[in-house]
Parts: structure tokens; C-alpha cells; sequence
């Protein structure tokens, strides 16, 4: 059957078996290999993908039934080749992963929940990623990282009164402007640099 996907923002047709599962045709047919097959019968989480912005286990479906829908894989969270989402950074930066398997189920799930819920609590975190399994890292720096998340999109919304972040942007370095080096710092930088940091 010729199913055509809207993944990541761009149409993409395949003829699939209809007993195809999204999770294969996205591996297969899109050759996007970011989605994991862990469990396979709607488990672990590690297929999850976004379906019109809200998480799925890419497993569990046909891909038929996701003809016309918006998919989200974790290759489009990144704004751009070479950089990362800020969930992405921020998993990064608190080592919210280890072997990787869980990891792009975890941020799709993260990413989902700080688009509804721009301050979540904790428990509200740890519920959202109930649903995905990870077998090495304790879930404490993945439960960091989202909220770690959510803290510079909220930061990166505040100073100027923009509407919203998309987590899609770039990582801001927040830190710029309240880190700003002073003055004898600088100094003691160009100190540091041949030639006094003068060109
Ligand atoms: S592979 Fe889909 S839930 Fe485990
Ligand atoms: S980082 Fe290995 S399963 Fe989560």
C-alpha cells in the first residue's frame, strides 16, 4: 500500500505491506534509525515518536494509520544539522544517557511534555516518562535534565517578553549575560593569551 508520511516536516511516500509497523517503515523505508526497536509490543518506549506533537510507541502502529499525520522523529528535533535541540543539550549536559537506546524515546517524551507544560513539577516529569524504560542510567539525570530543560526555555522567555521558545531552537547560553565576565576578569583572561590577548 503507498502510504505518504509528513516526517519532520517533509512529505515522504512508501509503498508498505499494510501489516508494516510505523516503527519499521520509519527504520526501513525512511532510513531514519533514531527511533529504537526495544521491546517491540508497546513496553519499553524506546520506538516513541511524536504523532501530531503528542508521544507514541511508533511499535504499536501501522504504518497506514499514520498516513496524513505529522510525525516528529528525534532526527527533527535538531534546528539544525551539527546542533542540538535545548532538550537535547540538556541531556547532554546532566549525562541523561549512557548507552543511548532509551535516549531518544526519553527526549521526544520530554520535549512533548515541556511544549504542554512549560514548568512541570517533578512528579509530573517523572510521570511523563513513566511509560519509558531505561536500563542504565537510574532516571535521576534524566528527570534532571528535563527539568533542566524547561528552566533555560523559561529563562530564554523571560528577559525580553517573547511569546515562546520553540524547544526546536538552538541552545541559548543563558548563562551570557549573568556570568558576563568583568572587567579584571577579562584582564586576566587576555593575560593568559600570547602577546597580552592583543593581536
Ligand atoms: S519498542 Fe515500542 S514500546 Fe518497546
Ligand atoms: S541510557 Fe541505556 S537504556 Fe537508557
Amino acid at each position: 500500500m503507498k502510504v505518504t508520511l509528513k516526517v519532520n516536516g517533509r512529505v515522504c511516500s512508501a509503498d508498505v505491506e499494510p501489516r508494516k509497523t510505523l516503527l519499521d517503515a520509519i527504520r526501513e523505508d525512511l532510513a531514519l534509525v533514531g527511533s529504537h526497536a526495544g521491546c517491540e509490543h508497546g513496553v519499553c518506549g524506546a520506538c516513541t515518536v511524536l504523532l501530531e506533537g503528542e508521544p507514541v510507541r511508533s511499535c504499536l502502529m501501522f504504518a497506514v494509520q499514520a498516513d496524513g499525520y505529522e510525525i516528529t522523529t528525534i532526527e527533527g528535533l535538531a534546528p539544525a544539522p551539527g546542533e542540538l535541540s535545548v532538550v537535547q543539550d540538556a541531556f547532554c549536559e546532566t549525562h541523561g544517557l549512557q548507552c543511548g537506546y532509551c535516549t531518544s524515546g526519553m527526549i521526544l517524551t520530554g520535549h512533548a511534555l515541556l511544549q504542554r507544560t512549560p514548568e512541570p513539577t517533578r512528579e509530573e516529569i517523572v510521570e511523563a516518562i513513566s511509560g519509558n524504560i531505561c536500563r542504565c542510567t537510574g532516571y535521576g539525570q534524566i528527570v534532571e535534565a528535563i527539568e533542566f530543560a524547561g528552566e533555560r526555555l523559561r529563562k530564554a522567555n523571560a528577559p525580553r517578553g517573547s511569546k515562546g521558545v520553540d524547544a526546536n531552537q538552538p541552545h541559548v547560553d543563558l548563562s551570557a549575560e549573568t556570568d558576563a565576565p568583568q572587567e579584571g576578569v577579562l584582564k586576566a583572561a587576555q593575560a593568559d593569551t600570547p602577546h597580552g590577548g592583543r593581536p
